[in-house]
């Protein structure tokens, strides 16, 4: 029999089950590796309060498996927070954004005590910045926006097409080698129209499931 392409997203969402706590708000990120989450989920809906959803994408998912979608406003402090990524270094520091949810998906990560992050061992790498850096702007400033990340060393392309869940654009950042990622993801964030960057560097993930695998502790 051909081996399941998806083995490994499947692997790691399942992991990622056995953490949501009884009648708990669980936040929920965005993909194709989520979506195996978002389907486990849905066996144990009764035993949950609720989601909050990073993305348009994933807030239909979770209605249409009878998840309530709650208000992020309306919530308190998450206890945890599980989503994908499109790459993971080893201190479990992450590019997202692939799908350009990044913004939403930082919000709530931001407000999760404990971010598992999910992902199939083709994600692992050990230097940020072979996948395009996304970066979510202002429509207004994206060659302002464009022009300073040259400045930074990176060849911005536009994802022309694109309009985020927030009404913004989405700039993809080629050529860079990120050893730097918490001083990159500052600079930035820094730059006049940057709504976020898909650098999840100053809050990297807790945990980091490849397959049903933790990743090991970072080097010291
Ligand atoms: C969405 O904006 C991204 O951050 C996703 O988390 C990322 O693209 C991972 O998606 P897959 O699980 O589909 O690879």
């Amino acid at each position: 029999a051909a081996t399941d392409p998806n083995a490994g997203k499947r692997a790691a969402a399942e992991a990622a089950l056995k953490e949501v706590q009884d009648d708990s708000v669980v936040g929920v990120g965005t993909g194709s590796t989520v979506r195996f989450f978002i389907e486990g989920l849905a066996r144990m809906r009764a035993r949950i309060e609720g989601a909050v959803s990073s993305s348009e994408q994933s807030s239909a998912l979770l209605r249409a498996a009878g998840i309530p979608v709650l208000d992020l406003n309306a919530v308190g402090p998450i206890p945890l927070y599980v989503d994908g990524a499109d790459e993971c270094d080893p201190w479990r520091r992450l590019i997202k954004g692939g799908g350009a949810a990044l913004t939403r998906e930082k919000i709530v990560a931001e407000a999760a005590q404990r971010f598992v992050c999910i992902i199939d061992p083709s994600k692992r790498v050990e230097v940020l910045g072979r996948f395009p850096l996304p970066v979510e702007v202002i429509p207004m400033a994206r060659s302002l926006v464009a022009r300073a990340l040259v400045q930074l060393g990176g060849q911005p392309v536009w994802r022309d097409g694109t309009t985020t869940d927030n009404g913004n654009w989405i700039l993809d950042v080629h050529g860079l080698r990120i050893t730097d990622p918490v001083g990159l993801e500052r600079e930035i964030n820094q730059i006049p129209g940057v709504v976020s960057v898909g650098l999840f560097a100053r809050r990297p993930a807790d945990v980091v499931l490849i397959g049903a695998t933790p990743m090991a502790d970072p080097p010291r």
